[in-house]
């Protein structure tokens, strides 16, 4: 690795006011995946123009895909742009689903601001005793940290889980108190990718369990729920795939009243990856199917990037409830 950048250099910050400020006032912060430089830029137009706060996401294969010493610069980057723009708003760089205490540290002593370590496949004591030695190292550096109890089913980087299975509320005090983790991510019925739940047409998707969030509530009070897996796989952008030429027909997500549900609880994070990838492709597969000729980038990833800064805006300002905070 080259030199260690530490996030406060960058002019980020930690999610813990984010989060304390989300909780006051019933909304949830947005974290947004990013890969590239045309998402990085969509996420904070959106972000900038719906004055919200946004934890920008990295997992570990896509800290590969844009070079790991990109990364701090593209994140300074990001805090310039917001300037730019005419409005800054609060930015944190995160780690998501860490799967080992090395990748943390390296994140940490690379400007990351926050860090998830996902060992909630583990045994429970095992996810402990690794949870508890990341926050024991990211605490020294005023990096907040971000643990999971419970399993999503779907795709998170390498690991494929083919069940989920809840959270179990009463190993959640322990679990908090004996890691001294910042927020924890929990199961409830989410899952990741575009293919949530296997549904008869005309059938709505099961239910998120707000009983477990109730009783997680209840044991922790006042503490930060993370929602994973949580896009709503837009329709408008599954039907946009499909007519130019994709094949995504058993595409389904969460719905948008669940999620605003969550949002008036101690949800105070809410993950957002798939209607990303699904915006931005929507977009690129229209320019390229009306003009088979284009050949140049900006002729497709610029409408992508529109794309991802119109469903950055409306999700902000009508699912999380995270627009006109700063
Ligand atoms: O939860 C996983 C995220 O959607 C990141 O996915 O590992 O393909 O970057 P990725
Ligand atoms: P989605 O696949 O539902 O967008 O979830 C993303 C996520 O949880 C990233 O950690
Ligand atoms: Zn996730």
């Amino acid at each position: 690795m080259p030199n260690k950048i530490y996030y406060q250099e960058l002019g980020l910050v930690n999610t813990g006011e984010m989060f304390r400020k989300a909780l006051h006032e019933g909304y949830a912060v947005p974290a947004y995946n990013f890969n590239n430089l045309e998402q990085l830029q969509g996420i904070i137009t959106g972000c900038v123009e719906s004055k919200s706060p946004v934890i920008l996401q990295v997992s570990g294969s896509a800290r590969k895909y844009a070079h790991a010493a990109l990364l701090p610069h593209l994140a300074a980057g990001a805090v310039a742009m917001a300037e730019d723009l005419g409005h800054p708003i609060p930015i944190a760089l995160h780690l998501d689903h860490g799967n080992a205490f090395e990748l943390c540290r390296d994140c940490i002593e690379s400007g990351f601001s926050s860090v998830m370590i996902d060992g909630s496949h583990l045994p429970f004591e095992q996810n402990m005793a690794l949870t508890r030695q990341v926050v024991d190292f990211a605490h020294d550096f005023d990096v907040t940290v971000e643990g999971e109890l419970g399993v999503l089913a779907g795709i998170e980087d390498d690991v494929v889980a083919e069940r989920s299975h809840f959270t179990r509320p009463e190993e959640v005090e322990e679990f908090v108190g004996q890691t001294g983790v910042d927020s924890l991510a929990i199961s409830i019925g989410t899952s990741h990718g575009a293919y949530k739940f296997k549904v008869r047409p005309g059938e709505d998707p099961p239910p998120l369990r707000f009983d477990i969030l109730e009783e997680v509530e209840k044991r922790v009070p006042g503490f930060p729920v993370v929602l994973h897996g949580a896009s709503s796989v837009m329709p408008e952008y599954v039907a946009a795939i499909n007519r130019y030429g994709g094949s995504m027909d058993d595409a389904v997500g969460i719905s948008e009243d669940q999620l605003r549900r969550a949002t008036q609880s101690a949800v105070c994070k809410i993950n957002i990856d798939s209607d990303g990838r699904l915006a931005m492709t929507a977009a690129i597969r229209k320019v390229l199917s009306e003009h088979p000729g284009e050949f140049d980038p900006r002729k497709y990833l610029g409408p992508a990037r529109e794309a991802l800064i119109a469903m950055v805006k409306y999700k902000n300002a009508n699912v999380l409830g995270s627009a006109n905070r700063v």
